[in-house]
This record gives C-alpha cells, sequence and structure tokens, in this order.
C-alpha cells in the first residue's frame, strides 16, 4: 500500500525531506517561477548559487545543447545575498518544502559572508556550498584540491548551524579525497556531482560556442560518471550523498539510490520535463512496493554506513 511506504530522508541536522527527489541547483531559480511543479512530490528546492552581492553572468551565448547533454556557463548571475534574504526567504517560510540555498563566492570570505546572513534567516532550511568557483586568490577551484574544500567548509561550518552540504565537482583525479576532507571539516552531507567541464565549436563561425569559451556539461551524457562517482563516495564516507547528474527516469534515479545516494537531484530535466519531479518520486515509490521494501534505506546494494537516512 502506497500510503505505508516511507519515502523520507533524513540528511542530519533536523533537515528531513518527504521525498528523495530534489532539484538542483541553477535549474529552478529561487523556486518562483516553476508553476508547471507538483511541488508536493518534491523533497527540498535548491536555489541558484548566491553570492555576497549581486551579479549580471556572462555574455550570451550561455547554453549549448550537445548530443546528450547541456553545456552551460551562465556565470553565476543572481540578485546576492541580501535580496534572497530580505524578499525570498520569508516566502519561503511559508513553504512546506525545505528550500536549500546553493552558496558560491570568489574568496572563502564570500562563503562566510553569505552563510552568517543566512544562518539567521527563517525560511532557510539549509545551504548547499559550490566548490567549483575559482579562489581569485590563486586561480583554482575551491573544490579541486581536498583542503582548500577542507578550509571554505570549515569556515562555513564555523558560523553556522544550519545543515551544510557540499557539492563536490567531478574535474578531479580523486573525488573520494575530496569528499573526505569536507566530512573531516564538519560537512553534513555530500552533493555529487556539479558539471564537467567540456565545450562546443561553431564550425562556421569558428570560434567556441559559449562567450566563456569552456562550460560545465549535464544531462545524460554524465550520468554513469556521476553514478559511479556517487558508488565510490557513498562506499567512502559516513555522512548522506545527494546523487546528481543526468538523471531523467525514476529508473535512473533508482541507479544512484541503489549505488548509495540517500537522495537525489533533478537538473537538466527540469528543462525537458518539468513533470519529470512528480514521474520520477511515484516512480521510486511503485519500485518500493513492487519489490516489497518499506523505505529507502532498503535500497542501496551494499550497506551503507550512513546512520542518518536509514
Ligand atoms: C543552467 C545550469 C545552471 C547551473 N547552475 C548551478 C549553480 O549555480 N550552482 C551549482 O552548484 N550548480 C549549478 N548547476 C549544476 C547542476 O546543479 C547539476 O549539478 C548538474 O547540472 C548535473 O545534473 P544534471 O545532469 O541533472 O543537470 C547548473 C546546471 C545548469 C544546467
Amino acid at each position: 500500500m502506497a500510503e505505508l511506504l516511507d519515502l523520507s530522508v533524513d540528511l542530519g541536522r533536523g533537515l528531513r525531506l518527504r521525498s528523495p527527489v530534489m532539484v538542483a541547483s541553477g535549474t529552478f531559480g529561487y523556486g518562483f517561477d516553476a508553476p508547471l511543479v507538483d511541488r508536493t512530490a518534491l523533497g527540498a528546492i535548491v536555489t541558484k548559487g548566491t553570492t555576497p552581492t549581486a551579479r549580471d553572468g556572462n555574455a550570451p551565448t550561455r547554453i549549448a545543447e550537445t548530443a546528450s547533454g547541456l553545456l552551460n556557463a551562465i556565470g553565476l548571475q543572481n540578485p546576492g545575498v541580501d535580496q534572497v534574504a530580505r524578499l525570498y526567504a520569508p516566502v519561503w517560510a511559508q513553504w512546506d518544502v525545505p528550500v536549500i540555498v546553493n552558496v558560491a563566492g570568489d574568496a572563502v570570505e564570500d562563503y562566510i559572508a553569505v552563510a552568517r546572513r543566512l544562518d539567521s534567516t527563517a525560511g532557510v532550511a539549509g545551504m548547499e556550498l559550490n566548490i567549483s568557483c575559482p579562489n581569485v586568490a590563486n586561480g583554482l577551484q575551491f573544490g579541486l584540491d581536498p583542503r582548500m574544500a577542507a578550509h571554505v567548509t570549515a569556515s562555513v561550518r564555523a558560523v553556522t548551524r544550519l545543515p551544510l552540504l557540499v557539492k563536490l565537482t567531478p574535474n578531479v583525479t580523486d573525488i573520494v579525497a575530496v569528499g573526505r576532507a569536507v566530512e573531516d571539516a564538519g560537512a553534513d552531507g555530500v552533493s555529487a556531482i556539479n558539471t564537467y567541464v567540456g565545450m562546443a565549436i561553431d564550425v562556421h563561425r569558428r570560434r567556441p560556442v559559449l562567450s566563456g569559451e569552456s562550460g560545465g556539461l549535464s544531462g545524460p551524457a554524465i550520468k554513469p560518471l556521476a553514478l559511479h562517482a556517487v558508488w565510490q563516495l557513498a562506499a567512502a564516507l559516513s555522512i548522506p550523498v545527494v546523487g546528481i547528474g543526468g538523471i531523467m527516469t525514476a529508473a535512473d534515479a533508482l541507479e544512484f539510490l541503489l549505488a548509495g545516494a540517500a537522495a537525489v537531484q533533478l537538473g537538466t530535466v527540469n528543462y525537458v520535463r518539468p513533470q519529470a519531479v512528480r514521474e520520477i518520486r511515484d516512480g521510486i515509490a511503485a519500485y518500493l512496493e513492487e519489490h516489497d521494501l518499506r523505505a529507502l534505506g532498503a535500497l542501496p546494494i551494499r550497506p551503507v554506513r550512513v546512520e542518518a537516512h536509514v
């Protein structure tokens, strides 16, 4: 019976989702411009990356379709944390779905400033750190180096008691090393993964399609890569892993849950089929019923060390 199914997920620190299906940062704005999506099927909304002050992002062209995915170089367009805290969060506080703010910056101080501002803001259920941002101090992305990733995580942890996810970049040799470093630095969970670096060239104009030349590849093309990253992380970490990357169907989401993800995020599919959130949530429920399983915690193929989400 559907009512007996438990689709809830505990991501720790009081962040409880009624469904394992979240929407991924950058593909759902701040939750306001998606009237087509049935919010009752959603576990949580993750917002666009938010910085201390407003940003316009990159010039067009910022998005390009590829054979099996999307390249984007939006460049962190966002209204800045003040507007988010003053105007958006009070509305979120009325919603029955938690909103997790994705946080971005050019320096550790940026992450600290955004986290401080959000920590005391009603309506913000948690934060997700996008560490795939270049650190102006050395031009390297925070998430490429376990020490830098740990430093930004610990610095934010020190100023907030909100649930803290750290979103890992896959553009590394050893994603588990970065995952372990952020776990040790106080992350409550990791989101895996952000986009892969890629590009497309316009053969007629003889120049890169994207104004930023390179961009982040998302969608079905990256699913097997993302799944492997989640598989490795779930085996190595004791905190929940949120699986992201090319999830288009309930079967895709189930692969991530079987690999040990506690929950999943949908990104590119929101542009293709806004109703995917409902379909995927219901497809997961149907699978549990069909296999006579009562809760998501029974899904992982291998034992998962996480206690929080079982
Ligand atoms: C247009 C676009 C904008 C994105 N913006 C952000 C962002 O601001 N912060 C972030 O952490 N990830 C961002 N992402 C990455 C997604 O949240 C997600 O990790 C990635 O797209 C892989 O999932 P998918 O294959 O389901 O799209 C963005 C992705 C897209 C397609």
